[in-house]
């Protein structure tokens, strides 16, 4: 007897007759079973073949290197001229014609909730702010947080590649007053070897806009200098459906007005962690690089 596709389903949403069918008979249940299983196992290969680590170049010589922060450089040169603000959040009050007094106002309240996270990330793991320590800010932008990192630290250097954010970065913390935060532009990557020792790094919705090598070297270099019992909270972007990555095709053709989102794979930034001496604390994943990639906060500490 064969029975047609609608009594199919209609006996399959039946599921007390399901239930009673499988019960009966072992060699349905062991059938059914073989068949989940197969099930699973497809969609977890599917899954893991969408992005393969393996297909993103994560080191690259030296000249490589300048020139894909170079790439870098020019792109936020270029929005940071345009609209500093709303290259930092997308949201259309932050356009230049729109910013008004009060939305400025406004656009500067939102970079509290990085403090609060920041508390909260430390505080799970039975740590508080060390409220003397020297802050590195990686990608301070226009200053949203550091104008609230900067009265919970002895000091705190702000790093970008973007004279007109570094601008307004500077004009947001003479309006309040801020006397404890060094400002730098990093022109090319060896910059980053200047950069003297310190207790607390903190960088989100910045290193998922450089290439896997540019965030591969810079994150190397920050956590070489990290002082021991020092803390690193970092955002990355770990992957995202079909990314892959070569520098030689990316130098033939990449944005030059516009800003670009990267991939640092997950196990490139947990090796660069354990070669640091650095204890990952606590990992989780947010929606800083968008919903359509995966993006991880983490939280690690110098041993
Ligand atoms: C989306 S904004 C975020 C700014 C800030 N982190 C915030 O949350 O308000 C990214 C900033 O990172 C800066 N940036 C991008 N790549 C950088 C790099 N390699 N080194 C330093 N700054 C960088 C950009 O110029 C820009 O100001």
């Amino acid at each position: 007897m064969s029975l047609s596709p609608a009594s199919l389903q209609a006996l399959a949403d039946d599921t007390a007759f399901c239930d009673a069918l499988l019960a009966r008979s072992q060699h349905l249940r062991e059938q059914l079973d073989a068949r989940m299983e197969q099930v699973l196992v497809d969609q977890l290969d599917g899954l893991a073949a969408a992005f393969k680590p393996s297909q993103v170049e994560v080191e690259v010589d030296e000249a490589t290197r300048a020139r894909l922060f170079e790439i870098v450089a020019r792109q936020w040169a270029h929005v940071g001229e345009q609209m500093p603000h709303f290259s930092v959040l997308s949201h259309e009050d932050w356009r230049p014609e729109q910013l008004t007094a009060e939305r400025l106002a406004d656009f500067y309240e939102t970079g509290r909730g990085e403090l609060v996270l920041l508390r909260r990330l430390l505080s799970q793991v039975g740590l508080g702010l060390p409220c003397k320590a020297r802050c590195v800010e990686l990608g301070c932008g226009v200053g949203r947080v550091t104008v609230h990192l900067a009265p919970q630290f002895g000091e705190v250097e702000g790093l970008d590649v973007s004279p007109g954010n570094l601008a307004e970065c500077e004009r947001a913390l003479a309006a309040r007053d801020i006397r404890n935060v060094r400002l730098t532009r990093l022109q090319a990557p060896p910059d980053i070897q200047q950069l003297a020792p310190y207790d607390l790094l903190f960088s989100r919705m910045v290193l998922q806009h450089n290439p896997p090598p540019i965030q591969h070297y810079l994150l190397r270099e920050l956590l070489a200098r990290l002082r021991p019992g020092g803390i690193v909270v970092f955002q990355l972007v770990t992957g995202g459906p079909s990314y892959g990555y070569l520098a030689a095709q990316h130098l033939q053709k990449h944005a030059t007005t516009d800003f670009e989102i990267h991939a640092l794979p997950m196990p490139a930034a947990l090796a660069l962690l354990r070669a640091s001496g650095c204890a990952l604390l606590d990992v989780f994943r947010d929606t800083a690089g968008g919903f359509n990639v995966s993006s991880y906060t983490f939280l690690a500490q110098k041993l």
